[in-house]
């Protein structure tokens, strides 16, 4: 059984990869599966905390025990989501993986096959909604970031995820390396957890619910003061 170490707090989970429309039936999507978001949710639950997940498209995953959760599709929706339960959470976990861009336009009838070439499809800056929730951060509140990282090796992944912590100025993030079969899609994870003090622990391979225990071994003695 896991400690009720979580009681009094309450923390809310992104999770799942945003859809952005193109037409009534298209959209630009990603291949979050959700899976290390949804770890997170449950394992706080577990823990006694009281957990808001905001989920956009996700693989077939039961919903989390005791779990509160918000659907959604596109990051504008996301965004509004998140900045409303952000109100009143201890701690904010953006675990979702959220479009960098979205399509200008959004057809109000399926876009039609024809002879001629289609159109090109205009694209759009989606706001970084974790740095926004940075911004937007109550007093002692904690903000955790992901970052899904390709690299040559494992020291360009952390080098990576290092410059992004200090360009999104959130408290904690979470560094995954992706690509050949790892993070995205898979039961397993691993990475590394970048604190904003500079402090860096290995999270050793496993389950995305051992993974997400880690995590919030950490971020919970920085979020009690
Ligand atoms: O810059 P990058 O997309 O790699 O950053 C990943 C982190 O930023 C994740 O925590 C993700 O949820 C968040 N993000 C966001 N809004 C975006 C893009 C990413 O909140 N538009």
């Amino acid at each position: 059984a896991l400690p009720r170490d979580m009681e009094g707090l309450h923390v809310a989970v992104s999770a799942g990869g945003t859809r952005e429309p193109l037409d009534p039936v298209r959209f630009l999507g990603n291949r979050s599966s959700g899976r290390q978001g949804f770890a997170l949710a449950r394992v706080a639950a577990q823990r006694g905390a009281r957990v808001t997940l905001v989920a956009a498209h996700t693989a077939d995953l039961a919903p989390p025990a005791g779990v509160e959760v918000e659907r959604v599709g596109s990051a504008a929706e996301l965004r509004d989501a998140m900045h409303w339960v952000a109100k009143d959470a201890d701690v904010v976990v953006m675990a979702a993986a959220v479009a960098d861009f979205r399509p200008v336009d959004l057809a109000e009838h399926k876009i039609k096959k024809s002879d001629r070439d289609p159109d090109p499809v205009r694209l759009t800056r989606n706001p970084d909604i974790l740095v926004e929730l940075v911004g937007a951060r109550r007093a002692g509140q904690v903000v955790v970031g992901f970052a899904a990282e390709t690299g040559d090796g494992q020291g360009d992944v952390l080098d990576y995820g290092r410059a992004k912590l200090r360009r999104k100025g959130c408290d904690w993030l979470v560094v995954n390396a992706v690509g050949d079969g790892k993070a995205f899609e898979v039961e397993d994870n691993a990475g590394w957890l970048l604190s904003a003090t500079g402090a860096e622990t290995a999270l050793p391979h496993g389950s995305k619910a051992r993974l997400a225990s880690a995590v919030w071994d950490s971020v919970i003695r920085t979020s009690r003061g």
